[in-house]
């Protein structure tokens, strides 16, 4: 273990990089500017480049003619620590017990990006030279769905460009076991705001008169999925792609268990799509989840009151071939069909991006395979995953490059959840894979 590179976690890792909250807007500016230091001190070329949001950290080694280019891309924001009250340890304090860093952002994503950038001190320290160019893209933006990023790749598309992209921002699905990432799930997002009365009414008073908006936006809500859990969305699934003969082969014998994702979960029963296995429902069936619903009295005890108005938080995972404006115009016509009498609906669209896959066999695919295989033991497990990463596929639109998905996420990580922890085998494992993965790309 190198002290001096779990300090630098650590330091990173004390940035609350909040994004979505505009009241670390210093943190993140601060947290741009820590980055932009390290990767100097690492050896490469460093700037802070402004978006139009949260500034990116963009550092590169010297670009030779005649070598491929490989951009590196992660993200410094993190999602929102709440609820505080369910962590062990402050989440800005990290805090190390046994092999687990705990913190949030930990895994998602600075252990993950800041390993990279690491492997590259190293390789420079150790060789005086990297074997291919290379630019690194740290955005801070990622987790409200880089709102600015696909501008930034436009403006600066001669500058960024690239042969192959990597990101370590995925999962690895057991310790030691190395994990290709070849697809991941699209998103698209909706709010759903019902509207009844002017204001809050009294339910004695005029209950049975008006229409309860917090009863419509159930109803509506319930109206997304029949009883066995299928999408109800008229035309939801006509362009979902069928998985793969050689997938459902080789995701059978991965070790994806329903008993390890009750243990993760902790529902009561595993619930889903009739006909397909744990991992095929989370890496390559669509889905519609509420992520937030509310309306009317929330405090202690009671109070008789028909509210206002009601909402829903909604998003939808997508698989190749769906299209996130064809599935919210569904999804749109959908609602407005099932609106009960008495209250309006509107949708307000939020971020979204398409699936993302490549080909796992292809030249590139390959060298990210030897990477994983000289780093960890063992034949690499080629899997897609359930989770987003919107740019991957403006990447591939505005850069024409893939994207390899080396991650190094556990499966008992708790992304986005309090005690967000990182493995620091796979902190310093992704330091090894970053230089592996280099000499693999140059070796072509
Ligand atoms: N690192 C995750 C995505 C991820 C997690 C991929 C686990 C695979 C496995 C990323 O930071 C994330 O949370 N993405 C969001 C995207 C959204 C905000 C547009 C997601 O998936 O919800
Ligand atoms: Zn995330």
């Amino acid at each position: 273990m190198n002290q001096a590179q779990l300090d630098d976690l650590i330091a990173y890792l004390r940035f609350p990089s909040v994004s979505t909250d505009s009241r670390h807007a210093g943190d993140m500016k601060a947290c741009a500017d820590w980055l932009r230091g390290k990767m100097a001190e690492q050896g490469l070329d460093a700037e802070i480049r402004e978006t139009g949001g949260h500034p990116a950290v963009v550092g590169k080694n010297e670009h030779r003619a005649g070598r491929p280019t490989v951009m590196i891309y992660g993200h410094y924001d993190v999602q929102p620590a709440d609820p505080l009250e369910l962590w062990a340890s402050p989440p800005f304090e990290p805090r190390i017990d046994g092999d687990k860093i705990y913190a949030r952002g930990a895994t998602d994503n600075k252990g993950q990006n800041l390993a990279h950038v690491l492997g590259l001190g190293e390789e420079l320290a150790a060789a005086g030279d990297l074997p291919v160019n290379v630019t690194v893209l740290v955005e801070g933006e990622e987790e409200i769905g880089s709102p600015n990023l696909a501008g930034f790749l436009e403006a600066n598309k001669e500058e960024l460009a690239c042969d192959v992209i990597a990101v370590s921002d995925t999962g690895m699905l057991a310790p030691g076991m190395g994990t290709f990432t070849y697809g991941l799930r699209g998103i698209a997002c909706t709010e759903l705001r019902v509207k009844g009365p002017s204001m809050d009414l009294h339910s004695g008073v005029f209950g049975g008169t008006v229409a309860n908006p917090a009863t419509a936006v159930a109803r509506i809500v319930a109206s997304l999925h029949d009883g066995e859990g299928r999408i109800a969305v008229e035309g939801f699934y006509d362009k979902v792609a069928p998985l793969q003969d050689w997938e459902r082969e080789a995701w059978a014998s991965l070790p994806v268990h329903e008993a390890e994702t009750l243990g993760l979960t902790g529902a009561p029963e595993l619930f889903g799509e009739a006909g397909f296995s744990d991992a095929e429902r989370r890496w390559a069936r669509p889905t519609a989840e509420v992520n937030g619903i509310g309306g009317g009295y929330q405090g202690e005890g009671s109070k008789t009151v028909i509210p206002a108005e009601a909402f829903a938080k909604l998003s939808f995972r997508l698989v190749p071939d769906q299209d996130p404006a064809e599935v919210i115009d569904l999804v749109r016509r959908h609602v407005e069909r099932h609106t009960p009498a008495g209250v309006t609906v509107e949708c307000v669209p939020g971020h979204s991006g398409p699936a993302y896959v490549m080909d796992p066999q292809s030249g590139y695919g390959k060298a990210a395979q030897a990477a994983l295989r000289a780093t960890f033991s063992g034949e690499p497990a080629l899997i897609r995953e359930g989770g987003s990463i919107p740019i991957v596929q403006t990447f591939k639109d505005v850069l024409g490059a893939d994207t390899l998905l080396l991650g190094l996420a556990l499966p008992d990580c708790q992304i986005h959840a309090p005690n967000e922890n990182f493995s620091l085998e796979n902190y310093f494992g992704g330091i090894r894979l970053n230089r592996e993965l280099l000499r693999a790309i140059a070796a072509g």
